[in-house]
């Protein structure tokens, strides 16, 4: 067993200045890339796993319709990027192959589709690996239900917590585990930064910063600090500090869930609360979902691969929703919001309004394709 101890120590040694290093590199900081100032702007599409290809393709026919007119002048080129396969993964034992990785820095922004992630062992999810390789610290999530006056946007801290080290955890047989956490300051105040700017520029007039801190003393005490410190600089907008467990509960209450607004919060609690906020407003399969940094940007469904509606032979049945939000919020994130609301439009009309031709995930509804055709021949209209 000391065996074990000593090795742990040592790799614990290296994790630690590890992250220093990584904390050194983002203190750097970098310049956020500006879309409107770009001749000519690269969408990488990316199908995945599972339904991932399913799903992109019908994505990608939306968007070649959508940018037709930028596609031909040259101001965007769609470019297919290949190899993110768990076949090709596991072939390569890496969680991103390297000439795949190589082909996404390319681009300027990715629209990806899911990826499956092995559980247990080593291998890391491709997701976590691309929002670290990318440094894509937002992962953004916008949910709404019309009805019920919700319109919540998730910031959720999308490079550290318990996620920068899931796969790198300490064990000593038969007896005990051990993951880490981690928590940065530069880290933090980047995402509080983002959620903040974002309430401002949007009119927003609270943000409620979700941790653990009674429990999670070092790392959330440092996330809720941190965000109070940056919200400081909003005086026009109220900082609430919430738990993560009464926030759960807070999102199935009527009474008082249309209240929040903007949510910012560390990665694990977010990547929790974003599926629940998305079942309340029709499920997993409608939410869209964005990683931000300052170079690269990655848009994509919140829900998995799905990998039993392919077993079933029901994977033309997948609902498209998600990705189409997704390359919705890639519309935006690209300077092209009159294209962005089109879609939000076409997608309102076709979800909500009309709803003419209704994906339920099985045969018994429309498939993928047909859905993405009501959605091309809903965007002709508009
Ligand atoms: C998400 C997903 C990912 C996550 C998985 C696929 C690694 O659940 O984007 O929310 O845990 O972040
Ligand atoms: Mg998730």
């Amino acid at each position: 067993m000391q065996n074990q101890i000593d090795a742990a120590v040592k790799q614990y040694r290296k994790l630690l200045n590890d992250q220093l290093d990584r904390v050194a590199r983002m203190e750097k900081g970098e310049k956020a890339k500006d879309f409107t100032a770009m001749n000519k702007i690269v969408v990488g599409v990316c199908g995945g796993d599972g339904i991932g290809p399913i799903i992109v393709n019908e994505a990608r026919r939306v968007l070649d319709m959508l940018l037709k007119d930028e596609i031909s002048s040259g101001k965007v080129e769609i470019r297919e990027i290949e190899g993110l396969t768990i076949e090709n993964r596991l072939a390569q034992n890496v969680p991103v192959p390297v000439d795949t990785l190589e082909a996404i820095k390319g681009c300027d922004v990715l629209l990806k589709g899911p990826t499956t992630t092995p559980k247990g062992g080593t291998m890391e999810s491709a997701n976590v690996a691309l929002r670290r390789e990318l440094d894509l610290y937002a992962n953004v999530r916008p949910v709404c239900v019309p009805e019920e006056n919700i319109d919540w946007i998730f910031y959720r801290e999308n490079t550290e917590g318990e996620y920068v080290l899931g796969s790198k955890g300490i064990e000593v047989d038969g007896k005990l585990a051990m993951d880490f956490k981690v928590t940065t300051d530069v880290g933090t105040r980047r995402i509080a930064r983002a959620a903040f700017e974002y309430a401002k520029t949007n009119g927003k007039k609270n943000v409620a910063i979700v941790t653990k801190a009674n429990i999670m003393k070092k790392t959330d005490g440092k996330f809720s600090l941190i965000c109070h410190e940056v919200a400081k600089d909003y005086p026009d907008i109220t900082a609430d500090e919430w738990y993560i467990d009464i926030m759960t509960a807070n999102l199935v209450n009527p009474e008082i869930r249309n209240k929040f607004e903007v949510f910012v919060l560390p990665n694990l609690y977010g990547d929790i609360i974003t599926d629940e906020a998305a079942q309340i407003q029709g499920g997993v399969g409608t939410a869209g979902s964005a990683n931000i940094g300052d170079k690269y940007a990655m848009f994509e469904a919140i829900h998995g691969s799905a990998p039993r509606m392919i077993e079933e032979g029901i994977g033309d049945y997948a609902n498209p929703s998600s990705i189409f939000k997704a390359a919705e919020m890639m519309l935006r994130h690209i300077a092209m919001p009159d294209k962005a609301e089109k879609l939000s439009r076409a997608l309102a009309i076709c979800n909500e309004e009309e709803k003419a031709v209704v994906v339920t995930g099985n045969r018994d509804g429309a498939t993928c394709k047909e859905f993405a055709d009501y959605v091309i021949k809903t965007l002709e209209t508009l």
